[in-house]
């Protein structure tokens, strides 16, 4: 059923450290209408990430900060209810960056068709979307493995490191991930990662990669920075690819991280460090969505989604990243599809 209001939750205050559920505010206003040349999306699905933390801090970064007051930045799945456009017409399903509420108006600038039956809308936040895009050429075109060697991801039983380490296994190599629960380093061995380590109850991290790294790492995909990360570059092989995709173990930090400097060691191993993102690869989506497509088809690649139910439960959802309560993909749904 149509709704008569806009629920929206916008940003209420830049949070200091960790976010609260009164970073948000939630407010109703009416539903728009579109123009010509534009469409009107009802949002079904929203996408939780991380990134968006960064955008609620006037820290440097590479995307514009949110402003107090706007709507929550995010990914939406979404069906046009009315078209003004002549590129969409009534009921399609599309994704794009339409933020947190009910609906938006969009002039097709950024706006994707997505061609799945209903049950598998979810999959274009997730492995079929901005995450499994990251993955794909994050590991490929940077860290280029290459059959036998060694691949180790961090934040393994997530929405990007999941796919990380089956593209890994795919490509004839080692896949070692890192994960917060012992039910996600079960999940990895299931999903046919050869080690998985639970960070939390490691007793020394450097020893248990050590361990499931007997020949070292020649690409570390890096999705959370911190202790994880400078104990994987101590056991860098030469010629090593260190892909930095993300730092969420930083992203709450309240003053610059201090730890170990480990730069002898990239310099020891001739070592590439490079961070990423997913949007310069923009020209190419096409390319990297029909093989996760064509890896989900054949069995090779699985996924996970988490999906909380209700419009409200946005900010949980959202916090919930930082307390490792996903496995696979984090979003909310928001409403079903029309018929
Ligand atoms: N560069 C790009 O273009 C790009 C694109 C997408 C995502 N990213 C980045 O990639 C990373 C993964 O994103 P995602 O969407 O796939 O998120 P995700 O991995 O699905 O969710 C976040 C996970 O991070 C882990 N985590 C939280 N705090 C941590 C900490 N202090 N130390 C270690 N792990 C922690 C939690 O899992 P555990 O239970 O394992 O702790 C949590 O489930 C993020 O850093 C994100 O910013 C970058």
């Amino acid at each position: 059923m149509e709704r008569r209001v806009n629920r929206q939750w916008r940003l209420a205050s830049y949070p200091e450290g960790l976010p609260r559920e009164s970073t948000f505010r939630y407010e109703e206003g009416p539903v728009p209408e579109p123009a010509e040349g534009q469409v009107l999306i009802r949002s079904l699905y929203l996408s939780v990430d991380p990134y968006q933390r960064g955008r609620m801090s006037s820290r440097r970064s590479y995307a514009k900060p949110m402003e107090i007051g706007d709507v929550i930045v995010g990914g939406v799945v979404g069906q046009v209810m009315r078209s003004r456009h002549p590129g969409y017409r009534e009921g399609q399903f599309v994704v794009g960056l339409l933020g947190w509420q009910d609906y938006a108006l969009s002039d097709g600038e950024g706006l994707r068709r997505v061609d799945l039956e209903p049950g598998l809308l979810p999959g274009a936040l997730g492995v079929l979307g901005m995450p499994g895009l990251t993955a794909y050429f994050g590991l490929l075109e940077v860290g280029r493995p290459k059959p036998g060697e060694t691949v180790v991801v961090s934040g393994a039983a997530g929405a990007v490191g999941l796919v990380v380490g089956q593209i890994a296994k795919i490509k004839g190599c080692r896949a070692v991930g890192l994960s917060g629960t012992d039910e996600k380093a079960a999940l990895l061995r299931e999903m046919g990662f050869d080690a998985a380590i639970n960070y939390k109850s490691a007793a020394d991290i450097r020893e248990a990669l050590a361990q499931a790294c007997p020949r070292g790492v020649d690409v570390y995909f890096d999705n959370v920075g911190g202790p994880i990360t400078d104990a994987a570059l101590t056991l860098i092989n030469l010629k090593a690819r260190i892909i930095i995709c993300g730092q969420i173990s930083q992203y709450n930090a309240t003053r610059p991280p201090r730890g170990p400097r480990q730069f002898h060691l990239i310099l020891a191993a001739r070592a590439r460090l490079q961070g990423i993102l997913v949007s310069d690869w923009e020209d190419r989506y096409e390319e990297g969505l029909a093989a996760l497509a064509g890896w989900i088809r054949e069995g090779r690649l699985r996924y996970r989604e988490t999906v909380a139910e209700g419009f409200e439960n946005a900010p949980v959802a959202f916090l919930g990243l930082f307390h490792g309560h996903n496995v696979g993909k984090m979003l909310v749904k928001v409403a079903d599809p029309a018929v």
